[in-house]
């Protein structure tokens, strides 16, 4: 059996413009939200980084205006962060806030961004796993969070988060949130990441590609045999949660199965 096939529950979109793309996520982002909140009086969800949710965000801070307000009862942190200060225009926490954060009413105390004031990305790590401890209050902690969404991007060389390939994050089997040097990835900044072991527990996962430059990675990940050192999105499979991959027509271009 091939290993993409080992993936559980997992869906393609193909979408064909970026309005149709962010509406996708939009309507997924709210079915889990009003899911969770009915279920479990509380909907936590984990942003991505990158430039390619910024629509998404945008649409989700206007669709509030209309549909019964979800943010009161929503708990956001994010998969990984560059250690910029929040105001740099690097950073995944400064793209939130102005894009979505600061347009929907979500309390303060409910937004975890990751702390990129400690004095180094290892300490901003173990700080960022506590956070995830205290909020989450596991009885034990070899039992990572269950987020109901996480959101994530793909790079061109298929890391996710910022699980960079070829490093020792992609190996971390203890630990929630990790770091990562600057040489691997743009920009060139050290990282703080969730790991494997938040990712793959969440109830649900939407990966948001687009671009002709992704399609290689996307079809290897999706369809070839890649391995997680190669292609860290590969290693992305909740071991008891759905993928949903919510990609454009350029992305999915060497996809047989659409
Ligand atoms: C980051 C992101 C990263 C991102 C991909 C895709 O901090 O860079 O979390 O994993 O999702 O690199 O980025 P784009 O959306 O900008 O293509």
């Amino acid at each position: 059996m091939k290993p993409h096939e080992l993936t559980a529950v997992r869906d393609v979109d193909v979408c064909q413009n970026p309005d149709e793309l962010a509406a996708r996520a939009v309507k997924l982002i709210t079915q889990a939200a009003h899911e969770a909140i009915e279920d479990r009086g509380q909907f936590t969800l984990t942003l991505s980084g990158g430039s390619t949710p910024m629509e998404t965000y945008l649409l989700l801070a206007h669709f509030d205006r209309s549909t019964p307000v979800v943010w009161p009862h929503t708990c956001v942190f994010f998969s990984d962060e560059r250690l910029v200060p929040p105001d740099d225009p690097r950073s995944n926490f400064g793209m939130a806030q102005k894009s979505l954060l600061d347009r929907v009413k979500i309390p303060p105390s409910q937004i975890f961004p990751v702390p990129t004031e400690a004095p180094s990305a290892a300490e901003a790590a173990a700080r960022y796993a506590e956070t995830m401890v205290e909020f989450f209050s596991p009885s034990d902690r070899t039992h990572p969070p269950r987020f109901d969404l996480i959101l994530l991007g793909m790079g061109e060389d298929g890391h996710t988060a910022s699980l960079l390939p070829h490093t020792d994050a992609l190996a971390e089997e203890k630990l929630w949130a990790t770091w990562t040097p600057p040489d691997n990835a743009t920009p060139r900044v050290e990282r703080i990441t969730m790991t494997y072991l938040v990712l793959n527990a969440a109830r649900q996962v939407v990966f948001l590609v687009t671009g002709a430059k992704k399609a290689v990675a996307l079809w290897d990940v999706l369809e070839g045999c890649a391995r997680r050192e190669d292609r860290p999105a590969a290693g992305i499979r909740p071991t008891d949660g759905r993928v949903t991959w919510i990609v454009d027509q350029e992305a999915a271009r060497l996809l047989t199965k659409k």
